[in-house]
């Protein structure tokens, strides 16, 4: 389980990953931090490309920086969205491989600018999750 201190720091290293968004086109920047099982922290950004459909998000990002690295359990979840002063949830497509990878109780928040905070779980995120038989 993660406490309010290490969830405020995972959220800080959200926040200090975004400038790194590569976002020319929406100027939309988002990051997101991965804190791991073994401690470790696994940030990602969304790239964004001129083939707009070919754009990764920074939660996708974040989830296969840390699966390269053999890193395959999580802990906690931040997204931080500078650019919008409302918090912005992962969109669907990222909703679904997270769920590969994130238990339904696994803490995930997520803020814009306003100081509004969003905090909720994996599960919430995505409900009635399905076809966990196909794995293993
Ligand atoms: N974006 C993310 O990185 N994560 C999300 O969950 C929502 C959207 C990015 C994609 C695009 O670069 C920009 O935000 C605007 O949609």
């Amino acid at each position: 389980m993660i406490n309010e201190k290490q969830m405020n720091s995972l959220f800080l290293d959200a926040e200090k990953v975004s400038v790194f968004a590569y976002a020319p086109y929406s100027k939309f920047r988002v990051g997101a931090a991965l804190l791991c099982e073994d401690g470790s922290v696994v940030t990602g950004v969304n790239v964004e490309n001129r083939s707009f459909g070919l754009t990764i998000c920074a939660e996708r990002n974040a989830v296969c920086k840390a699966i390269s690295l053999g890193k395959l359990n999580f802990t906690a979840l931040a997204i931080s969205t500078p650019d919008s002063a409302e918090p912005v949830g992962p969109c669907g497509a990222c909703r679904q491989v997270l769920g590969e990878f994130l238990a339904p109780d696994t803490p995930v928040r997520f803020a814009g600018s306003n100081g509004k905070t969003v905090n909720t779980t994996m599960g919430e995120l995505l409900p009635f999750d399905s076809l966990h038989e196909l794995r293993d």
